[in-house]
């Protein structure tokens, strides 16, 4: 029997999978709408279009849920630097590129005060407190382009934002490719994907 730490209350769980579906969502419309002929589109572009600010906005009201929940839950105590971060993240990716094929142990355990790894940490914060603003905030100004297009940064700064937010969008994607690999780095394949249901994560 493996051992089981609670690591994700319902709050998270609720807000993860919901940021999730969206993000998948949005990625999916987004590709549509940039890439597919027009004559034969992936999805109807004015379909595309509508569920891409609609679950843009559920994106950003559900990122505004996920900062509120963190400073008011211990959980944002896993979503600051600490001293000794640079070294601790180069211990990691040595783990993940030699020591894990030795069969070694994970040089830090997962416990419920610190229930990520230094690699995990970097990434989550890089993703929850730049990317997902920054695509939120130049999405928002996309879906409001009077806020940006007056007369001294006129349509230029339109164009700008529009790529600023693709590729954070990219970026996005990026993650979750990466993301959705190292979660199936647990104690069975599936067993971190089944603690986000139910709030467990089993031990190695
Ligand atoms: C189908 C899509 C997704 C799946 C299956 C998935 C799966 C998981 C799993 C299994 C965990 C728990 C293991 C761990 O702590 O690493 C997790 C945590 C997390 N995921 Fe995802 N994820 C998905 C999409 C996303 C997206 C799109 C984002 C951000 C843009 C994201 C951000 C996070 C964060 C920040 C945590 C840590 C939450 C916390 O405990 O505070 N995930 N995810």
């Amino acid at each position: 029997m493996s051992e089981k730490v609670y690591l994700y209350p319902v709050w998270i769980r609720f807000w993860h999978w919901t940021n999730a579906l969206m993000c998948l969502l949005l990625i999916i419309t987004g590709i549509s709408m940039q890439y597919s002929d027009p004559a034969y589109p992936m999805i109807r572009f004015d379909w595309s279009v509508n569920i891409h600010n609609i679950t843009g906005i559920i994106l950003a009201l559900s990122y505004i849920f996920f900062l509120i929940g963190n400073m008011l839950t211990p959980n944002g105590k896993h979503y600051i630097f600490r001293r000794g971060i640079l070294k601790n993240i180069i211990a990691q990716a040595k783990y993940y590129a030699f020591g894990i094929f030795k069969g070694e142990n994970p040089p830090f355990p997962i416990t419920v005060e610190s229930k990520f790894n230094p690699l995990q940490k970097l990434s989550y914060i890089v993703i929850m407190h730049i990317t997902i603003p920054t695509v939120a905030i130049s999405g928002v100004m996309l879906l409001f382009p009077e806020i940006i297009a007056n007369d001294f940064f006129g349509s230029r700064a339109l164009h700008a934002t529009d790529i600023f937010h693709v590729m954070m969008g990219f970026i996005v994607s990026l993650f979750l490719v990466v993301h959705l690999y190292f979660c199936t780095i647990g104690h069975t394949p599936i067993s971190n994907f089944k603690g986000m249901f139910n709030g467990y994560h089993e031990k190695h």
